[in-house]
């Protein structure tokens, strides 16, 4: 079993880059399904959702090839079949992209249920009650979802929850719909105007990304034949500005988009850290104990809750009491039963925390239960006197390409070590 050891404290100096966005990456390789040719995608981040993704692909008969560490060439131009199997779609969430990009490319789609992080309930209803507007039949069976139309036709959506995955999916099933599609209530992330902008460089014609009303004028063929480049993963990059704030470091982000973490800037310098802004750079640097500071995650362009367990960290070493409400997922602070072995103080109760700041943390051995989890335990080790064991690095790998790399060029002392 593979483990990453955290020597600590340490203090982080120096500069970071940032990797393609995961989330715009799982769209965006699904997305390629859509498309009669050839197209290829720059900045694809180089991590285990994309290589699953790939071989996803791969199975329904489209060429993938790596023409460089962060460059893919997909062919989707001979798709042979619609069928997705469930040992490989329960590998990571994102697999439910098969379901829009296949039913809008081939009008069937049969895919195993999606996996990925244990949030609590994730339920996919806003995406069927969308397929189903379009005019195609869903079923759940036998651990698959089964869906087809013979024909499917624009119309007026109306999401009753604001999900970032009901609306990338129904924009990928309506693309090449007859007549326009509009998706009301729509996510703003990052990501959907990501999909957005690629789907509309190979030909699609979206419009209002970015905004809670989406317009998509169907067309008959997506080209190919372009090149893309992912947007930077914002949820990478502040995973970076919040162990700089966490370790009283001086870190420089590069290869990101500052706009996009506005949100987080602004809860940085309530914390007492200082952000300064720089074309595509940030550069955060705290020089004292963080404040406390209560958080509340909400959609776009609110506090994402990707970002809710790194900034537990701070809270669990700040001056005072915070209190972190979590809006979207009713399991995410698994972590903190982790960080309270490392001798935090906080209390979690249903959707929300009381985090009593402590003066240190010690390290401990502790697993990752998702994700982003494992992102915060890895500074809480990093932070925390003594050495930190850190398990269930599956998760971690899923979304974070080098992560221990990254971080050691900052001055961490981690090591990833294969224990028998
Ligand atoms: C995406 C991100 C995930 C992030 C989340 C919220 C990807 C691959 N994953 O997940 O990292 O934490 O956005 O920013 O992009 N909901 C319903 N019905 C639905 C769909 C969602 O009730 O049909 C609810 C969910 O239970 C949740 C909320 O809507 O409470 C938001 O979920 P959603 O935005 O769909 O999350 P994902 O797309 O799965």
């Amino acid at each position: 079993m593979e483990k990453l050891v955290i020597n600590g404290p340490s203090r982080l100096q120096g500069d970071v880059t940032i990797s393609g966005a995961k989330n715009a990456a799982v769209a965006i390789i699904p997305a390629t399904l859509l498309i009669d040719g050839v197209c290829t995608l720059e900045n694809v981040p180089n991590i285990s959702d994309v290589k699953i993704s790939c071989s996803i692909l791969e199975k329904l008969g489209a060429k993938v090839t790596w023409i460089s560490e962060h460059s893919i060439k997909i062919d989707s131009r001979h798709i042979k079949s619609t069928s997705a199997p469930l040992d490989m779609t329960s590998k990571f969430r994102a697999s439910y992209y098969l379901i829009g990009s296949l039913l809008s490319r081939c009008h069937k789609a049969e895919v195993g249920l999606p996996g990925g992080c244990k949030l609590g309930a994730r339920p996919i209803d806003q995406h069927i009650k969308g397929f189903e507007a379009l005019g195609a039949s869903v079923n759940t069976t036998q651990g698959k979802i089964v869906a087809s139309a013979s024909h499917l036709i624009g119309t007026s959506i109306y999401m009753d929850t604001v999900s970032v995955g009901a609306t990338i999916n129904v924009m990928l099933a309506s693309v090449l719909a007859d007549g326009t599609t509009t998706i009301d209530n729509a996510a703003k992330e990052p990501h959907v105007v990501d999909v957005a902008n690629f789907l509309n460089a190979m030909g699609a014609d979206i419009h209002g990304a970015g905004t809670d009303m989406i317009k998509i004028n169907g067309v008959s063929k997506l080209h190919g034949n372009a090149t893309y480049s992912i947007v930077p993963d914002q949820i990478e990059a502040g995973t970076f500005m919040l162990a700089a704030v966490a370790s009283k470091g001086d870190v420089v982000i590069h290869n990101c988009i500052p706009e996009h973490l506005d949100c987080l800037t602004a809860k940085i310098l309530e914390m007492g850290g200082e952000v300064e802004e720089s074309g595509d750079s940030i550069h955060v640097w705290c020089n004292s104990r963080p404040n406390k500071t209560n958080i509340k995650t909400s959609p776009y362009p609110g506090f994402p809750t990707d970002l809710q367990p790194q900034a537990g960290v701070v809270l669990a070493i700040a001056d005072g009491t915070s209190i972190i409400n979590e809006s979207i997922w009713e399991s995410r602070f698994q972590y903190t039963a982790e960080l309270n072995k490392m001798g935090a103080n906080i209390t979690a109760q249903g959707k929300s925390a009381v985090f009593e700041g402590v003066d240190f943390l010690s390290g401990a051995p502790v697993y990752a239960s998702d994700l982003r989890a494992g992102a915060a335990l890895i500074i809480a080790g990093i932070i925390a006197n003594g050495e930190t064991d850190l398990y269930n690095l599956d998760h971690i790998d899923r979304g974070y390409e080098c992560i221990e790399e990254k971080f050691r060029k900052l001055g961490a002392n981690i090591t990833r070590v294969n224990e028998e």
